[in-house]
């Protein structure tokens, strides 16, 4: 949680950002945050699939992952441009993006690292339209990204949250509630 504006509502930061592998529920607990906070929810793919009107696979099949990162990028960076309030689920790779880091610093942020070992995360991502890394190993693809992302995770998280087998409510309540502590004025000394 970093400087920026300080545009909010229900005392949460303007933009609770929430970041992880595929699989790790970023849509599905950014709904439910979003919900408790009432403010809205700005699922980065589904943004590029209303804006390109294809999908991610579709994308990705015709331009390659060099036509679906600049896409990302700019949708997350245009997200956190503005006031908000909003929940923002950024995609597994957004990260490896400066601009999209930097703009993670500079924003008035807090930002959630939803942390799950590669094997579950495996089982939970079967073939989907936006999920075209997955291919037909996804376990090998998920441990790959797990080596080359976590440090990155973690140095951007407020709050780093396993999974384990807690329910999308609980993770949500959790969320909610740390990220509005989080902006909450400190006592006077
Ligand atoms: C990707 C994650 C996917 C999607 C694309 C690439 C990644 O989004 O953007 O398949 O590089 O990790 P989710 O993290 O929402 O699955």
């Amino acid at each position: 949680m970093t400087g920026g504006d300080r545009s909010r509502s229900a005392g949460a930061p303007a933009h609770v950002v929430l970041v992880g592998l595929m699989g790790s529920g970023k849509s599905t607990v950014g709904a439910l945050v979003a919900e408790g906070l009432g403010r809205p929810l700005v699922d980065v793919d589904v943004v590029i699939e209303a804006q390109t009107g294809m999908t991610v696979r579709e994308l990705w099949e015709r331009g390659g992952e060099a036509a679906y990162r600049p896409l990302e990028r700019d949708v997350v960076v245009h997200a956190l441009s503005t006031d908000g309030p909003d929940v923002v689920a950024v995609p597994g790779g957004g990260v490896e993006e400066g601009l999209v880091r930097t703009a993670l610093v500079a924003a008035d942020t807090y930002t959630v690292w939803l942390r799950a070992d590669p094997v579950t995360l495996a089982e939970r991502v079967g073939r989907s339209d936006h999920r075209p890394l997955v291919g037909a190993d996804p376990l090998a693809v998920l441990e790959h990204q797990s080596t080359e992302r976590s440090a990155t995770y973690a140095d951007l998280a407020d709050l780093i949250l396993d999974l384990d087998d807690r329910s999308p409510e609980d993770l949500a309540g959790t969320i909610a509630a740390a990220a509005t502590e989080a902006a909450a004025p400190s006592p006077p000394p």
